[in-house]
């Protein structure tokens, strides 16, 4: 491990890598962003990219690989059936998890696609830390419940508290005690809070929670897509890992549970998926999806070219160096920003920064959706798009009733190894402005509105000419400046 991981007085992250190759960004004057705005229904979900100047909407599949990553490409196995490609695959995560059996998806929801079909039975409920969008589609898709236990601190959005994450323990407890554990078709913990702030969860909380569902005979599931997050913040804030190294955390996690399944769009930093299994008898029950869904048991939809780059995007995944690289930016981020006083989840979590809109925005009501305006500000003013992850990414119950969400969240991704700092300060600098122009910003409206994951394609209006007046307020204060 290096010694060095923050200098000028721990106040600014040093990457252990170079940049070996670029990619031209565009910057288009803010009229130019005001109208791939409004054709993008004010959805930034929408945009075309060659519009966008950063790229903040997500992580996935878009962290830069190692040179390494791209010399493995080149020795990538073509065969439909047996190829050397996926023993590789196989082996390391074998040596990770520890885990025998492996099924290969296409990507993270494909996984979750088939442990809802093969294992969620309808009427049953999942309890979970909390749920992302895709894993919760799946399981209601096919009649059951999810249930969520995140501790309480997991909703407050400022907080001092090392893992947001957690799931209550407790209150596991008395779901069981109530419903009994037949009625539980699995447990699944998030490894990492993805729409609460990319939130850690302590070795221990993972432990005391799969103890309790073993002694009911309960499924335990880890969703580990954002786990490499998670690694880096026990290792740096729970006491007990401080002497463990990264590969012992990983398989401290791993040995609490019966199933690990994963987006290698995340962990891996390549394009795919999969669920690692311990019991043959269960990966003989869910094995039949794979060819059904996805493809033959050796590839599952993904190309050998990047099964080849995730083996060994999961091996670096093991060195601190590489895997504290985004959490210290995030931090960064945070830490800037916090200090202009715009308001953030706090602690800083993994996968981003998330812009708290409900305070940013106080006047926007939340029928209005104030982190989804706040996402499309903020392209207008700097051509930098976040994600919205708030009501908007909510979906309508059966009865048609919009839940609010617990939470409005512009969500402000940083894949790895992407974006310099200079950058991150350029987004922190836009954001600062549009704090100051605040009151200029208002609501949105849907005027096309799909019944599911909504979030995706939907597409919205200002209410009232708002995106305008801003694009005045920016002419004016920057001048002919872009
Ligand atoms: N689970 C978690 C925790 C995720 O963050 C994601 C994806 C998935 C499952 C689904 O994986 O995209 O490969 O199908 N999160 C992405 C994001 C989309 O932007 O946060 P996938």
């Amino acid at each position: 491990m290096s010694t060095v991981t923050f200098f000028r007085g721990q106040q600014l992250p040093l990457e252990m890598h170079k940049v070996r190759i670029i990619q031209k960004l565009n910057l288009r004057p803010i009229e130019q962003r005001r109208e791939a705005m409004a054709e993008a229904g004010y959805n930034t979900f929408l945009l075309r990219n060659a519009d966008v100047f950063l790229d903040m909407l997500t992580d996935s599949g878009v962290n830069a690989m190692s040179d390494q990553q791209q010399a493995a490409m080149l020795i990538a196995d073509d065969a439909y059936a047996g190829s050397a490609t996926y023993t590789r695959l196989h082996a390391k995560l074998v040596e990770i998890f520890g885990m025998e059996y492996f099924l290969p998806a296409h990507q993270g929801r494909a996984a979750e696609h088939i442990l809802a079909q093969g294992l969620v039975r309808p009427g049953t409920v999942v309890p979970m830390n909390y749920h992302f969008t895709t894993s919760k589609a799946h399981i209601t898709n096919v009649g059951a419940e999810v249930v969520e236990l995140i501790t309480k601190p997991g909703l407050e959005v400022t907080s001092d508290h090392p893992f947001k994450g957690n799931l209550d323990v407790a209150a596991l407890a008395e779901l069981i005690a109530e419903r009994g554990a037949d009625a539980v078709s699995y447990v699944r913990i998030e490894a990492g809070t993805n729409l609460i702030g990319g939130q850690p969860i302590s070795l221990q909380n993972y432990r005391e929670t799969t103890e309790l569902c073993r002694k009911h005979g309960i499924l335990t599931v880890l969703d580990a897509s954002l786990l490499a997050d998670n690694l880096y913040f026990i290792k740096i804030r729970e006491g007990e890992a401080a002497d463990m190294s990264i590969p012992e955390i990983t398989r401290a996690i791993a040995d609490c549970f019966d199933v690990i399944y994963f987006s290698a769009r995340k962990l891996g930093f390549g394009r795919g998926g999969g669920i690692c299994i311990r019991e043959e008898a269960l990966y003989k029950q869910l094995r039949g999806l794979v060819p059904m869904f996805e493809g033959f048991l050796t590839y599952g939809g993904m190309s050998v070219r990047e099964m080849e780059a995730i083996t060994v995007g999961l091996d670096e995944t093991m060195d601190f160096d590489m895997i504290r690289q985004g959490p210290q930016f995030i931090a960064h981020m945070v830490n800037e920003l916090l200090k202009r006083d715009i308001p953030v989840i706090t602690p800083a979590g993994g996968l981003g920064a998330h812009v708290d809109a409900m305070r940013f925005l106080p006047h926007v009501r939340q029928q209005e959706y104030p982190a989804g305006a706040l996402a499309t500000a903020l392209y207008i003013a700097s051509g930098v798009r976040g994600m919205e992850r708030g009501t908007l990414s909510e979906q309508r119950d059966a009865d048609g009733v919009e839940p609010m969400a617990d939470m409005e969240l512009v969500r402000l991704a940083l894949p790895r190894r992407v974006f310099t700092l200079s950058q991150v300060e350029y987004a922190i600098d836009r954001i600062d402005w549009l704090y100051q122009n605040r009151d200029l910003i208002g609501g949105l409206h849907f005027v096309e509105e799909p019944e599911i994951l909504r979030f995706f394609y939907g597409r919205l209006e200002p209410i009232g000419d708002w995106a305008n007046k801003l694009v005045a307020a920016f002419r004016s204060d920057f001048g002919d400046s872009l």
